[in-house]
């Protein structure tokens, strides 16, 4: 029995990728798997999501694109993120298509002794505001200036929604600014990959799929809207898993933990399950929370701390190293991370990205939930 543990379904991610491509098509799947992807590592996903179907992985950083290279993951891959020039240096080591939006950049990349044969997209910023350029004008010179560097590739027009999970009518405003510019691109440069939706656009936008998803939530099995993956036939992949460490009786008026957060009102057993904030229970959690143990949900009780959460596990309590679920399925019970990210008034992404490196992943293959 291990202190913490996160399993990782990895057939779930192949099988929510084998969804997304049915969904999507004819447009393919690049399947997001920055930030180590969303905590399940990034290296099992890339490949689970690949033996999926996904035609395409994006990440975030430069070194995101080298430690997936440095793992043997062949085939494209693409960088979304800004890069500095030692960065633009290991996106270019790493054979990774790179995202532009200004003139500069392309200089900067004409210059650059390992840029040969890249393939560069232009990014369109049409309302949410953070990379790309707002300006059509700038962003069709900034492509044909891409086109007319002979060791560049003209690869693909991008843009960002960004409220495709919660006002599906701006993100159609959004696609109603890009669509003419990226139109008018291909008309000059011929076909171009064109991709603008992440995993609720992918799901709830048809129109927006284009020639390329590119979808990251949604391959871990969680919901992009934040409620229920399985109502998009989505297979969570991650568990978070431990075990009661200790099972002592309270007494009325006792009371548990930092601060006494939790007197007991009544005689009752108290749990101790070794994983804390330090793992990614996050303290907010404190009095607001359920774990499954002996297939039921126990109220997490106390203050959260580091390396130790509590739980009530009522008069009757288990043995001592009975399985404890925090995320996951225990019997017909489940907590999922959206659960999670309620309480905490956050999204579902956050909850797995802060699982932290202390905890160890392991992987399996189940896909149990879902149908292929
Ligand atoms: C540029 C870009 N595209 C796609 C995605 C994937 O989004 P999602 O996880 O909502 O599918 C992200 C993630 O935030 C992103 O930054």
């Amino acid at each position: 029995m291990l202190r913490a543990l996160a399993r990782i379904d990895v057939a779930a991610i192949e099988r929510n990728c084998a969804r997304l491509v049915r969904v999507a098509a004819p447009a393919v799947l690049c399947a997001v798997v920055k930030a180590d992807g969303y905590g399940h590592g990034a290296v099992p996903a890339a490949r689970a999501a690949r033996a999926g179907g996904a035609a395409w992985l994006a990440v975030a950083t430069a070194r995101e694109a080298a430690e997936l290279r440095a793992a043997g993951i062949e085939g494209p891959l693409l960088v979304m993120g800004a890069l500095s020039r030692p960065e633009l240096t290991t996106a270019l080591r790493a054979r990774a298509d790179v995202v532009v939006w200004r003139e500069d950049h392309v200089a900067q990349l004409a210059a650059h002794p390992d840029a040969a044969g890249t393939g560069v997209h232009v990014k369109l910023d049409t309302g949410m505001g953070r990379l790309g350029t707002r300006d059509a004008g700038e962003a069709a010179r900034t492509a044909a200036a891409v086109a007319a560097v002979p060791g560049l590739r003209l690869a693909g027009a991008l843009t960002h929604f960004a409220t495709a999970d919660e006002d599906p009518a701006f993100a159609r405003e959004q696609l109603a600014r890009f669509m003419p510019w990226a139109r008018s691109l291909q008309d000059a440069h011929g076909e171009l990959l064109l991709h603008a939706a992440n995993s609720a656009a992918a799901l709830g936008i048809p129109e927006s799929r284009l020639g390329m998803v590119r979808c990251g939530i949604a391959v871990y099995g969680m919901d992009p809207f934040g409620a229920d993956p399985t109502r998009h036939g989505l297979v969570p992949a991650l568990e978070l898993r431990s075990y009661v460490a200790e099972v002592k009786p309270i007494a009325v008026g006792e009371s548990v933990g930092y601060g006494r957060r939790f007197v007991a009102a009544a005689p009752t057993s108290i749990g101790t399950v070794p994983v804390g904030y330090g793992d990614g229970v996050r303290r907010a959690l404190t009095n607001d929370c359920d774990v499954l143990v002996g297939g039921r949900r126990v109220p997490l009780v106390g203050t959260v701390s580091m390396d130790n959460v509590t739980v009530d596990l009522g008069p009757d309590p288990p043995e001592r190293g009975a399985e404890a679920v925090l995320i996951g399925a225990q019997g017909a019970e489940r907590v999922l991370a959206e659960e999670w990210a309620r309480r905490l008034r956050t999204i579902n992404y956050e909850i797995t990205c802060g699982i932290t490196a202390r905890v160890p992943r392991e992987y399996h293959r189940d896909g149990r939930e879902g149908a292929p």
